[in-house]
C-alpha cells in the first residue's frame, strides 16, 4: 500500500536519478500536526482590481503574519474586483513576481466574485480566474496548491479561508468553491469546533471513515461509528479509542435511518455519508447483482436514510450533511459504470437537497469526492493501474484517509454554515475530469 516511489524520490539519489530521467517529482506534502499546525511562514496578501472585501481582519485571524515581500508561506490575491479584462492584467502583475517565493506546500488562495448574469465583462473576467487557477495549480509544483473561492463576504468565509490557508488542505488543489453570505456561527473555540456536537461516521471502521471519526474527535464531537455487522469489532476498537460508540448496522437496511435516530434519541449534529463499496466490470460484463450492490449502497441507502433523518427532524440546526463522492462520479472510469453512476448520483442529490435542506432545516448538504486515496480499495487496485491514479494529479502522489477526513471536518464545522451544495474533490488536482 506503501507509495515506494514517493520514498525514494525523497532521498538524494532518488531525486537525482528521478531528475534525469524525467520522472515525476512528487513532494512530501506537509499535513497537520498538533505540533506544527499552521504553515511554516508568512501570508501575502495581493489585490488586483477594487475590493470591498472586509479581508485584513478574516485573514489576520489565520494566525499567519503577514509577509511584506519575498518568501511567503501562502499569497491570497482578492481578485473579486476583477471586472474586466484590463484588470484580469493586475492578477498576473501581482502574481507574476510572487509566485516564485511562496514556499514547499505553500497555498496560492484567489478569491473571486460570483459571476454576474447581467454583466458578460465581469463574468468573462471572473470564469478566467477558474483557468487561470487550475492552470497555475498544474504547473506549480513543489506540493503547493493553488485554489478559487468566490465570496461576497470575507467573514462568511473565514472556516474555508482558514481550512485552505492550513496544512489541512494538503491534498486539496485546483478546486472552485462558491461560499455563501450566510451569517457564520463562529464557534467558541476553533482549535474543538465541534465540542458538544455529535457525529455519525458510516463505513467508519476503517480506510477514509476510520480517518473521519478521528478528525471529528479530534475537533471535539462525539463520534458514532457506524459499520456493517460484520466489522463491528473493528467499528468498537475505532470507537472505543475515540471516547464515542459503535453502531452495528447495514446502511441498506430499509429502516436504517429510522434505527439511527432510535439509537441518537438526543440527535445528531453532523451525518457522514463514507460507506461505500465498488463492483468493477465492464457493463458488458456486469450481473444486475453488482450493478445493484453499488447503487444501493452508494445512492439508495444515502437518498433513504438522509430522508429519514430529516422527516425525523434527527439533524438539529446548524446539521451538517457530508456526503461521499468520487472523481470516477465526475470523470467516469473504464469498469466502474455502476460506481460512476452512484457517486454521480450523490453530487446530484447534494445539489438539489442542499437549498431546501438549508432553508427547511438549518442543515447543510455538501459532498467531498476524493481522488486516488491510500485505503483498502485502492491497494486492491492492479499495480500498473494503480501506478497511474498514484501519479496522474498535480501533486503527482496519491492521498491520504486524512486528506479527506480534513476536508469533511471544515464541511462539518460549525462556522461552514455559507458553504452549501458543494462537491468538493479532494484529488491533487487528478487530471481526471479536471
Ligand atoms: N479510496 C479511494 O481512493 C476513494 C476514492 C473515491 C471515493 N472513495 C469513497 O470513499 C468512501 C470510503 O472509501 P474507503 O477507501 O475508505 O473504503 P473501505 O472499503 O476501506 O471502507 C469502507 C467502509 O464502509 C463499510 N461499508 C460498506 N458497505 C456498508 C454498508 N452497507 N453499511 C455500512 N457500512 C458499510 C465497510 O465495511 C468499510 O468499513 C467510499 O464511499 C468510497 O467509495 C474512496
Amino acid at each position: 500500500m506503501a507509495d515506494r516511489y514517493l520514498s525514494f524520490t525523497g532521498t538524494a539519489p532518488g531525486r537525482f536519478l528521478s531528475r534525469r530521467l524525467g520522472l515525476p517529482q512528487p513532494a512530501v506534502l506537509r499535513r497537520w500536526s498538533p505540533e506544527r499546525p499552521a504553515l511554516d511562514g508568512p501570508l501575502l496578501h495581493l489585490t488586483a482590481g477594487a475590493s470591498d472585501l472586509d479581508l485584513a481582519p478574516v485573514l489576520a485571524r489565520t494566525g499567519l503574519k503577514p509577509a511584506e515581500a519575498g518568501a511567503a508561506a501562502a499569497v491570497v490575491l482578492d481578485a473579486t474586483g476583477v471586472r474586466d479584462v484590463e484588470a484580469l492584467g493586475e492578477v498576473h502583475a501581482a502574481l507574476h513576481p510572487a509566485v516564485r517565493s511562496v514556499a514547499a506546500s505553500g497555498r496560492v488562495l484567489v478569491l473571486g466574485a460570483p459571476p454576474a448574469a447581467d454583466d458578460h465583462h465581469q463574468a468573462a473576467a471572473q470564469q478566467a480566474l477558474e483557468g487561470f487557477t487550475r492552470s497555475l495549480g498544474k504547473e506549480i509544483g513543489r506540493g503547493r496548491t493553488v485554489n478559487l473561492v468566490r465570496l461576497t463576504d470575507a467573514h462568511a468565509a473565514e472556516s474555508t479561508l482558514r481550512f485552505l490557508l492550513s496544512p489541512k488542505s494538503a491534498y486539496v488543489s485546483g478546486q472552485v468553491i462558491h461560499v455563501g453570505a450566510d451569517a457564520p456561527t463562529a464557534p467558541d473555540d476553533w482549535e474543538r469546533p465541534l465540542a458538544g456536537r455529535t457525529a455519525l461516521v458510516t463505513g467508519g471502521a476503517r480506510g477514509i471513515g476510520e480517518a473521519v471519526a478521528e478528525t471529528l474527535a479530534r475537533d471535539g464531537a462525539r463520534v458514532v461509528v457506524l459499520d456493517v455487522p460484520a466489522a463491528e469489532a473493528d467499528a468498537r476498537r475505532v470507537a472505543e479509542r475515540l471516547g464515542g460508540t459503535a453502531l452495528a448496522l447495514d446502511v441498506t437496511a430499509a429502516d436504517a435511518g429510522e434505527r439511527i435516530a432510535a439509537a441518537l434519541p438526543d440527535g445528531l449534529d453532523a451525518l457522514i455519508h463514507n460507506a461505500g463499496i465498488t463492483r468493477d466490470r465492464r457493463l458488458v460484463n456486469m450481473p444486475a447483482d453488482r450493478w445493484g450492490a453499488v447503487l444501493e449502497v452508494n445512492l439508495a441507502s444515502v437518498l433513504r436514510t438522509t430522508d429519514a433523518l430529516l422527516a425525523a427532524g434527527a439533524l438539529r440546526p446548524g446539521g451538517r450533511i457530508v456526503a461521499t463522492a468520487s472523481i470516477a462520479g465526475l470523470a467516469g472510469n473504464a469498469g466502474q459504470t455502476n460506481y460512476g453512476a452512484s457517486k454521480a448520483g450523490v453530487a446530484g442529490l447534494v445539489r438539489a437537497l442542499a437549498p431546501r435542506a438549508l432553508a427547511e432545516h438549518g442543515v447543510t448538504v455538501n459532498a467531498v469526492a476524493p481522488g486516488f486515496i491510500e485505503t483498502k480499495m485502492t491497494a486492491a487496485v492492479p499495480l500498473f493501474i494503480r501506478e497511474a491514479g498514484r501519479r496522474m494529479n498535480s501533486l503527482a502522489q496519491g492521498g491520504l484517509p486524512v486528506d479527506v477526513a480534513e476536508t469533511t471536518a471544515w464541511l462539518a464545522h460549525p462556522a461552514s454554515g455559507a458553504v452549501n451544495g458543494q462537491v468538493v474533490r479532494v484529488c491533487g488536482q487528478s487530471l481526471l475530469g479536471a
